[in-house]
């Protein structure tokens, strides 16, 4: 497969072809969403969530972000891997956000993803001019939790479709549409010529993104848009207790296991 760069995932969206979007926060994963042929690796801030046991995305540093981009970026070799600009680290000024970007990319990440639509229109264009490609991220933006007064579906066609305008015009290669009615992300979706990753915004988006670890099965609560595939957490939880009753029963380790 050749590698995934922001021209060819544009060309996705001419050709119909739908992007398939995961995220990943080590070298382990990325190794294996890249040999399964995941198109765009994000490092995403959920890695509060999934990783750092937090109930917000906001906690997580720029110094954070850049350990886990350099993690994954280690071991994908095809896919694109664009990493999340924590909260805080581009809020203030567009000059903030293209030194936050910088230190993202030379960490390993194509390209880096921000929250916001209109209000993010000028960071947007200066992080482009800088050459440094940006994914938008609109609708549900759990950075702005407290604003927006918690995780509901966002359901305002008008300013959906402004945000999505403004990410396009700004020159955002994509833009993902989080927690919004399947036909509102469809209606961006048709208007935009750039391509719309949805997490929750329906099937007719040009692509998906999920957090990886509740496709897993490894997260206790995942919210109702995320499909489980697999139920690790069992699988693990099972293994271990196996372990367990082996180490105190004195069956692990037997004579294969030992020197
Ligand atoms: O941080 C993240 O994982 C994300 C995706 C869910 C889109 O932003």
């Amino acid at each position: 497969m050749p590698v995934m760069t922001v021209p060819r995932l544009l060309e996705k969206k001419l050709r119909r072809e739908r992007i398939v979007a995961l995220t990943a926060y080590d070298a382990g994963f990325g190794a294996l969403l890249d040999q399964a042929g995941v198109d765009l690796v994000l490092v995403g801030d959920s890695v509060a969530n999934v990783l750092q046991g937090l109930e917000t995305t906001l906690p997580v540093s720029l110094e954070e972000m850049a350990y886990h981009t350099r993690l994954v970026a280690r071991s994908v070799r095809q896919a694109l891997v664009v990493a999340d600009l924590p909260f805080g680290s581009y809020q203030t000024s567009p000059e903030e956000a293209v030194r936050s970007a910088v230190v993202l990319i030379k960490a390993g990440a194509a390209a880096v993803k921000l929250e916001g639509g209109v209000r993010m229109q000028a960071t947007i264009e200066r992080l482009v001019e800088a050459d440094i490609p940006v994914l938008g991220h609109v609708g549900l933006t759990p950075q702005s939790i407290h604003a927006l007064g918690g995780y509901k579906v966002q359901r305002d066609a008008k300013r959906l479709m402004r945000d999505a305008r403004a990410v396009q015009s700004a020159g955002a290669f994509g833009v993902v549409l989080e927690a919004v009615p399947a036909r509102l992300a469809a209606e961006v979706t048709a208007a935009l010529k750039i391509p719309t990753i949805g997490i929750g915004a329906g099937k007719r988006c040009d692509g998906q993104i999920l957090v990886l670890h509740d496709l897993l099965g490894l997260t206790a609560r995942a919210p109702k848009f995320a499909k489980r595939y697999a139920s690790l957490g069992e699988t693990v939880s099972a293994a271990v207790k196996a372990y367990a009753s082996d180490v105190r029963a004195g069956r692990f380790p037997g004579s294969e296991h030992s020197f």
